[in-house]
This record gives structure tokens, C-alpha cells and sequence, in this order.
């Protein structure tokens, strides 16, 4: 990395059209280059949210600036990925907090563009299919969301893509396990010039793994909640021991929580979501994949399950 210039800014500018991100972003970018050495190549990350921030996202934006030249974050609720009109409609938008939250990481720059912006022709006509992972778990619940969230990533990805030679890296958060999963897919899948990084789940002190739609959670949901995060290290901490996974005990112990609709709870390959292979020489990481509704919000959490031994 490039040293930083004395003059950070400690408020990120604002751009809402690709026009402006291009010109800012290479704007960024060159003064990085004029930093540094002749051969020094600088970099730029892109952490894209849907906005309604909070510590996650701050731990995503903190990830990219400790290790990028450039940091842009992009705040825009994507229409493409919500099936239903009201779980849209009440997404947060909290654009004044979200600048405030990612300034204070130091993040750079800020592209929150309009639906217009990112959609200027309509409802795009050639999307990414996420495939048969796409409809699994999430995508079950879901139908179309995975489509959805990787054609405005690709999009997002595509216009925050440095114009200039430089080194590329996007962030997003392990919660969303099966999202990062897709996206790591289709950057392989499609070629596309950037590095992915994964940033852990952030987790208040109780174990609950923040989400932007806990803000919705009633206090008395919130507590029945937590069975989600008891059950996962339940689960971790029997397979730690080396005792089998006992699924069927996790699954009971969520379903006797009264106000938690369990959706499913399983183990998968993270990188494929398909069930871990079978054990072998090499040892193969598993995740403990959990969703539920908690009254009329959805949750989902997950943790990593140590190799069988
Ligand atoms: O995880 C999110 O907030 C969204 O799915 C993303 C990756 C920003 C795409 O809209």
C-alpha cells in the first residue's frame, strides 16, 4: 500500500452516477499513484451495501481500509433482489447515518446512486443467473433473489472497476455466506478482474449476528433470536469435541423456541453449498447454515464447523 496523504478525508464525497464515480474514483486513484513510487501499483476496494449500516458494515469498510489505497462503498437498496414489494419498501434507507458510519472508517468515497442511475432502461432485460446453488437454501425461501444480487454486484463490480492500473478488491460480509459464495463463483465463472475478500460475522456481546433487520426485531423476539447463534455453537462445540453432528437435536432446539419459525438448518460445503463431501485425507471445511423467522422478520446465521477428524 501507498502511504496515505495528510489530506483523508474525513468526510467521504457523495456521488450518485457512474459518470461521477468514474471521474472521483480515478481522481483517488491517481493522487494514491503520484504518492508512491513510479512502479508502485495502487489499490482500490469496493464495499457494497444496501445501506441501514451498522458495526458489520463497519467492520466490512474498516477490512478495506486497512488494506487499500482507495476505499469506495456503495449505499443503494437494490429493487432486483427483494421478491416482495414490502420487505422493499421497508428496507432502512439511512443514507446521513451510513455517510457518517463509513467517514468515520475512512472510507473515501461514496456512490449511492438513484434506481434510475443503476437501472437507467428499466428493469434489465439480461441478468446473472446464479444456477443451481442460486436455488438452494436462500434461494429457496427466496426465488430470483441470487439473480437479483448478482446482477446489480456485477453491475456495482463493473463500475467501480478501476480505469486506471491498479489492484482490485471487493468485501462482503461471512454472514451472507451463501451470497459470498455466489459471488466468488461468478467472478470465477465470468472472469471478472477482482479479488473477493470475506469479513467474519460481527455479533453483539449476546451472539446475536447483526443484520440490519434486527432493528425490527420486538425486545421479547430479539431474546428468542439468540436460540439461532445457541444452536450453531452447540453444534460447533460438540463437533470441536469430536462427537457427531446431532442436526436433528439443533433443529429441535430451535423449533421449541416459541416464536421461531424454523426455515432450515443443515451443513454444507461453503464453497458450493452442496452437503460436505465425505471425510479423507484432506480435511475439508463445513458450514452450519441456519434461517428462521422470528415474527415477521427472517434471520440467518452460520458458523464454521472444524474438519472431522
Ligand atoms: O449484502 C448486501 O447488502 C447486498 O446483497 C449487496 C451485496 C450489497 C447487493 O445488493
Amino acid at each position: 500500500m501507498i502511504p496515505s496523504g495528510p489530506d483523508s478525508p474525513a468526510t467521504p464525497l457523495l456521488v450518485s452516477t457512474p459518470a461521477d464515480l468514474r471521474v472521483a474514483a480515478t481522481a483517488l486513484l491517481d493522487a494514491a499513484r503520484s504518492r508512491g513510487a513510479a512502479d508502485d501499483r495502487p489499490s482500490l476496494a469496493l464495499v457494497p451495501t444496501m445501506g441501514g449500516l451498522h458495526a458489520g458494515h463497519a467492520a466490512l469498510a474498516r477490512a478495506a481500509r486497512a488494506a487499500n489505497d482507495v476505499v469506495v462503498a456503495s449505499v443503494f437498496v437494490n429493487p432486483l433482489q427483494f421478491g416482495d414489494q414490502a420487505d422493499l419498501d421497508r428496507y432502512p434507507r439511512t443514507l446521513e447515518a451510513d455517510l457518517r458510519l463509513l467517514g468515520a472508517q475512512g472510507v473515501d468515497l461514496v456512490f449511492a446512486p438513484g434506481v434510475e442511475d443503476m437501472y437507467p432502461g428499466g428493469e434489465p432485460l439480461v441478468r446473472v443467473s446464479a444456477g443451481p446453488m442460486g436455488r438452494l437454501f436462500e434461494g429457496a425461501s427466496r426465488p430470483g433473489h441470487f439473480d437479483g444480487m448478482l446482477t446489480v454486484v456485477a453491475k456495482l463490480l463493473n463500475l467501480a472497476q478501476p480505469a486506471t492500473r491498479a489492484l482490485y478488491r471487493a468485501y462482503f460480509g461471512e454472514k451472507d455466506a451463501q451470497q459470498l459464495a455466489l459471488i466468488r463463483r461468478m467472478v470465477v465463472d465470468l472472469n471478472l478482474p477482482v479479488q473477493i475478500e470475506g469479513v467474519p460475522i460481527v455479533r453483539d456481546a449476546d451472539g446475536l449476528a447483526l443484520s440490519s433487520r434486527n432493528r425490527f426485531l420486538a425486545p421479547d423476539e430479539r431474546a428468542a433470536a439468540l436460540v439461532l447463534s445457541r444452536a450453531l455453537v452447540a453444534l460447533r462445540e460438540r463437533a470441536e469435541r469430536g462427537g457427531p453432528l446431532d442436526l436433528a437435536a439443533a433443529r429441535a432446539q430451535i423449533t421449541a423456541e416459541e416464536g421461531v419459525d424454523l426455515d432450515y438448518l443443515d451443513v454444507v460445503d461453503p464453497a458450493s453449498f452442496a452437503p460436505p463431501g465425505e471425510p479423507g485425507p484432506e480435511p475439508h471445511a463445513a458450514l452450519a447454515v441456519v434461517a428462521a423467522r422470528v415474527g415477521a422478520v427472517r434471520l440467518i446465521d452460520n458458523i464454521l464447523l472444524p474438519a472431522p477428524r
